[in-house]
């Protein structure tokens, strides 16, 4: 088993690891934990540093060379710095990125770049600070754009935000983004907000295609750029009058899932084919000691073989995904 062996039943190979380190938020995105973080009673502990050394040393020598750190909000964890320095010592480890939803991104920005985080999206979903609170349940809209100003001076390869599209919330806030990225070398990805077990009324509520959105922008000049090898799933568009950019992430478009090249750890170890898969698979038995590398490798290539060839959500099937904090989306 060499470099790039990691490939599927449906010919997709996979480079990009999404770790979740901890399955804890602070904040309650009524998309995705209206209630707030619980943590249940008896709940398995995230990984330790030694497990997360042990699991990134297979899935590299499987080929995997993006690693993105996923929470909940992967910032509550303490040893977050020394993660990441250790991930960067890893040669095979091309590019670390980091989904947060920004509340310490202010104070972070520098340790995180110089330990090695190269990439960082941060959930913004409104630029009113009256309406994040009420989607977030934070009051801290400034402090989290103040970070993104820091990780923008800094020279991070890539500041992206993530706005879940809403009907009756954000959907009228295209401009007001425009504006923002006018002079800002950022990318502002429009998700498309997906069902999720706690999350349902939400999602009849306020789904919204984002389609129009798409046609609006091509109308504006705005033209779709070419995917890279290591892309996550959104279209990105560009355009000359602009610094930054949009992206639009749309898992009900047609052959969404063709060009997946993903896989998830949860913060307990689980490997999850999908983020609507029905289950994940415990791989944490094998992550004990580097001498059980080989079974571990062996184990997720037989794994790989049950990724199925989409996800199921036009037939309203989504899983026992009960909601993204528990996997980081
Ligand atoms: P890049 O690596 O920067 O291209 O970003 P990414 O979009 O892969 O990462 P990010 O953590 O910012 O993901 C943003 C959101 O996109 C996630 O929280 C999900 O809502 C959605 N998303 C990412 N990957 C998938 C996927 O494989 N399937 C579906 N349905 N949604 C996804
Ligand atoms: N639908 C779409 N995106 C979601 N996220 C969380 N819950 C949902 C959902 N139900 C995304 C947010 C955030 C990331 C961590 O997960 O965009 O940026
Ligand atoms: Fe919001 Fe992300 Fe926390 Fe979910 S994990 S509540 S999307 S900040």
């Amino acid at each position: 088993m060499g470099a790039n062996s990691l490939e599927d039943s449906f010919g997709r190979r996979f480079s990009y690891l999404r770790l979740s380190v901890t399955d804890a938020c602070n904040f309650r995105c009524v998309y995705c934990l209206p209630n707030g973080y619980q943590r249940s009673e008896g709940a398995e502990d995230h990984l330790s540093l030694a497990e997360i050394r042990n699991l990134v040393s297979a899935f590299t020598e499987l080929g995997m060379w993006k690693i993105r750190l996923t929470g909940g909000e992967p910032t509550l964890r303490r040893d977050l710095l020394e993660i990441i320095t250790m991930i960067s010592e890893n040669t095979a480890v091309k590019k670390i990125a980091l989904s947060t939803n920004g509340y310490r991104l202010k104070q972070m920005a520098g340790e995180l770049r110089l330990a090695g985080v190269s990439a960082v999206n941060v959930s913004v979903d409104t630029l009113n600070a009256q309406r994040f609170s009420a989607l977030t349940g934070s009051g801290q809209l400034p402090e989290i754009l103040e970070g993104i100003e820091a990780a923008i001076a800094l020279g991070f390869e890539s500041v992206k935000i993530n706005a879940v599209l809403m009907k009756d919330t954000n959907e009228s806030e295209l401009a007001l983004f425009l504006s923002w990225i006018r002079r800002r070398p950022v990318s502002v990805r429009f998700i498309e907000l997906m069902p999720t077990g706690q999350t349902e009324a939400v999602f009849k509520k306020h789904h919204l295609q984002s389609n129009p959105l798409r046609m609006q922008l091509l109308e504006q000049g705005w033209t779709i750029k070419p995917r890279g090898p290591a892309d996550g799933p959104a279209i990105e568009m560009s355009h000359p009058d602009f610094q930054g950019s949009i992206g639009l992430i749309a898992p009900y478009s047609t052959d969404f899932c063709a060009t997946c090249n993903r896989l998830r750890i949860s913060s307990t170890g689980g490997l999850r084919l999908c983020l609507f898969a029905e289950g994940n698979h415990s791989l944490r038995h094998l992550l004990q000691r580097s001498s059980q590398k080989e079974d571990l490798k062996q184990t997720i290539h037989s794994l790989l073989n049950k990724k199925e060839v989409s996800h199921y959500l036009p037939e309203g099937r989504y899983g026992n995904n009960q909601t993204f904090s528990s996997i980081g989306g």
